[in-house]
């Protein structure tokens, strides 16, 4: 039975999230959804055996802690592809943001930088809640089972996006969360979280097909090199664990 009482919010664009640094978010813990890709990568890589996670917005914070963190890796996308000396001015980067780059040889032990367009940026956003979680359809019903259990005043499940739009693969995770989540929060739902878990029951049995509604899986579906990480990402419940991001650091619960 959830502790937390208080009401159950979806922010869908990245307009909404952006305007979480002016909240008071004390008594809320927030649940990150960046399906496609980076939540989805963050997750793989502390299954992996990653260390910690250390999610920036921009590439030049990056390369700062590069320089201050010797041995991590630098991972992320820009336009979904890997980061490369001709955006940094010198370095390339270690990894893209494709889940499947981030495996146990690749991160086993190791400290990971990581920017992206959305998803490194909507954590930012929300770094002050009591709990942020980065979570993702692999470790979905565990992400649930563990905030049920926190004590807090709201939950804000934040999507992610598109650029500046909002993402259909993330607001179907977010539907999955809140319908994980419905028993106890139904009352104190938004009208964002009902509609998120509408399109989630709409969907729900076939997901590939209703990824036909998302611009960012045409676009890695239309990439030989990254097509596969659209499976990898809708996979529910392969992984057994909870990311949370305390301070600086993504980190297993
Ligand atoms: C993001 O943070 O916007 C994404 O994860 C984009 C991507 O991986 O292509």
């Amino acid at each position: 039975m959830s502790k937390v009482s208080g009401h159950l919010e979806v922010l869908l664009t990245p307009a909404d999230f952006a305007l979480l640094p002016k909240r008071d978010l004390s008594n809320a813990v927030c649940i990150v959804f960046d399906i496609l890709r980076a939540t989805t990568s963050m997750v793989t890589a502390l299954h992996n055996g990653a260390e910690e996670i250390l999610p920036v917005s921009e590439i030049p914070e990056a390369l700062a802690l590069a320089k201050k963190n010797p041995g991590a890796l630098l991972a992320g996308e820009r336009d979904g592809l890997r980061i490369l000396a001709a955006q940094t001015g010198s370095v390339d980067f270690n990894l893209g943001n494709s889940p499947r780059e981030f495996t146990p040889e690749n991160v086993r032990g190791k400290k990971i930088i990581m920017t992206t367009t959305n998803g490194t940026r909507a954590l930012q956003s929300c770094k002050h809640a009591k709990r942020v979680f980065a979570a993702s359809f692999l470790n979905l019903t565990k992400t649930a089972e563990h905030v049920q259990k926190i004590s807090a005043k709201e939950i804000f499940v934040i999507c992610a996006g598109t650029f500046e739009e909002a993402a259909y693969e993330d607001t179907l995770a977010a539907g999955a969360i809140c319908d994980l989540l419905w028993q106890q929060h139904q009352t104190n739902a938004t009208d964002a979280a009902h509609i998120a878990r509408q399109i989630w029951l709409d969907a729900k049995n076939d997901l590939p097909t209703a990824l036909q509604h998302s611009r960012n899986a045409r676009r890695l579906l239309s990439r030989p090199d990254l097509s596969q990480d659209v499976p990898f990402s809708i996979q529910r419940d392969t992984v057994d664990l909870v990311a949370e991001l305390k301070e600086t650091a993504v980190r297993l619960v």
